[in-house]
């Protein structure tokens, strides 16, 4: 079993930086302009750190190269004895609609796998390393619920090396911003659903049965992302209610109802328009997440449990390829099409496949229904209850960012920014 103490391996580095602020602190009480306590603490950064300036090499010894190792193919591996990224009760920022164990799920197995691509290891999520690639930047993740997660397990990857003091987090809807004070980086949530615009725009009281989507808009959301230096989009499941959408696309022709799929890459073209003319890639890095998979019918993966779904998993599915019907393919190609016109403005992460073998993953039925958490009866219930769209954390979204941290990290891809 895992313990709960400080991994040797991290210690060092969280000592150091313990001692930086510190230090750093004594040393800006005799400095007296903000701009000169900035460049001092870099300097101290460095000087214990090793790096030399703005633009040299932080992502080192990762021992990944993007273009020789291929990261969203390999397989889960059973893994109980390394240290884990982060506990779920060490993280203050996790919100009740994740924190699975302690909503009373009674295994943690779904916390002990590890992504293994074929030809390469993922690299070591390094909480300061990254900090440091994010000094004076802004982080967002734009989307959904899921998008949410993705953030809420981005700040908890972050948090431990950060002093109480020196970090928080505020709620601005449709906006969540986490702040690194030392580091002057923002790590962002914005709440947009469709990425487009839409009737669900509203942080909170959005409707969630009428669905109407403005294909061809997104300035009204777009405005917030200008200028954002790393941005992460995600958009996904609140298209596949059902096979139709309703939706608007050149004002005056009013409601029509679209098929997903067409609605979904008018939809993708309006916002890789805004992309086109607004992303500087000397200086800003855009990323997007494949659709993140849902296990709604157990039968899909175990042939024969006819009204099954998520409930009760407690370990991924072993097959080389499995695709289940929640990871629409029609969607999928749409992704593609965009995504080759984009190239190399855009970043495809193509999480899919992998997060397909984790039926174990979702939170089924221990999380939280419209702020409630779960009754036991309800719990008992998992034919109605059990959520197979999101996701528990510490868990899945926390090997996203795995990923994500590679990209960020490696030299290959690092350019100018
Ligand atoms: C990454 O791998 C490619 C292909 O093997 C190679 O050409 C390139 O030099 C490598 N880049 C780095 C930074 O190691
Ligand atoms: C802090 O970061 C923001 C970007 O998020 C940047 O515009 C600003 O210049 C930075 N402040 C300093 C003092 O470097
Ligand atoms: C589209 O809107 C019409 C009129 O409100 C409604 O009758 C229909 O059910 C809606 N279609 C979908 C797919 O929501
Ligand atoms: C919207 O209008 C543009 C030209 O104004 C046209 O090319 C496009 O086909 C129209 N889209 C739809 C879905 O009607
Ligand atoms: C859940 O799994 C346990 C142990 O494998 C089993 O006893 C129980 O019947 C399962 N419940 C459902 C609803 O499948
Ligand atoms: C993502 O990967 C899957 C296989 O894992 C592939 O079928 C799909 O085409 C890829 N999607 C894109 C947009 O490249």
């Amino acid at each position: 079993m895992r313990e709960p103490s400080l991994p040797d391996r991290r210690f060092p580095m969280v000592l150091a930086f313990l001692i930086l602020i510190g230090t750093a602190r004594l040393l800006l009480e005799t400095s007296s302009s903000p701009c000169a306590r900035v460049g001092m603490l870099r300097r101290l950064y460095r000087a214990i750190f090793g790096a030399q300036d703005g633009k040299h090499r932080i992502g080192l010894g990762s021992g990944f190269n993007g273009s020789e190792c291929n990261l969203f193919e390999g397989r889960w591996v059973s893994d109980r004895d390394s240290d884990p990224l982060y506990e779920e009760e060490s993280c203050p920022y996790l919100t009740q609609q994740v924190t699975c164990r302690r909503n009373g799920r009674p295994d943690s197995l779904y916390q002990s796998w590890r992504w293994k691509p074929h030809k390469c290891d993922l690299p070591r999520f390094d909480a300061v390393k990254l900090l440091e690639r994010l000094r004076d930047k802004r982080l967002m993740f734009i989307g959904d619920s899921i998008q949410r997660i993705q953030w809420e397990s981005m700040v908890c990857l972050l948090q431990s090396v950060i002093p109480d003091n020196k970090k928080s987090l505020h709620r601005d809807p449709p906006m969540k911003i986490f702040k690194a004070e030392e580091f002057n980086a923002s790590i962002e949530f914005y709440w947009a659903p469709f990425m487009v615009e839409s009737n669900a725009d509203h942080a909170t009281k959005h409707r969630v049965q009428k669905r109407l989507v403005r294909l061809d808009s997104i300035a009204r959301h777009s405005r917030h992302w200008e200028g954002v230096q790393v941005l992460v989009f995600e958009s996904y499941v609140w298209w596949m209610n059902k096979p139709v959408i309703n939706a608007t696309i050149n004002g005056s022709y009013g409601v029509q109802e679209f098929d997903v799929p067409k609605a979904y890459r008018l939809a993708l073209s309006t916002w890789a328009d805004w992309i086109r003319f607004n992303i500087d890639s000397e200086t800003q890095r855009v990323f997007f997440m494949s659709m993140s998979p849902t296990h709604l019918w157990s039968w899909e993966w175990k042939p024969a449990s006819d009204d099954g779904n998520c409930f009760n998993e407690t370990s991924p599915i072993r097959r080389s390829t499995y695709w289940g019907s929640g990871s629409n393919l029609d969607v999928m190609g749409a992704l593609k099409d965009v995504m080759e016109e984009l190239k190399p403005k855009v970043t495809l992460l193509n999480i899919t496949q992998l997060s397909e073998y984790r039926k174990d993953g979702h939170t089924s039925v221990y999380t939280e229904r419209r702020g409630e958490l779960l009754t036991s009866e309800q719990r008992s219930n998992p034919r109605v209850y059990a959520d197979c769209i999101h996701w528990c954390l510490p868990g899945v979204p926390d090997t996203w960012n795995q990923i994500l941290y590679a990209y960020l990290m490696d030299d290959t891809f690092k350019r100018s920014m």
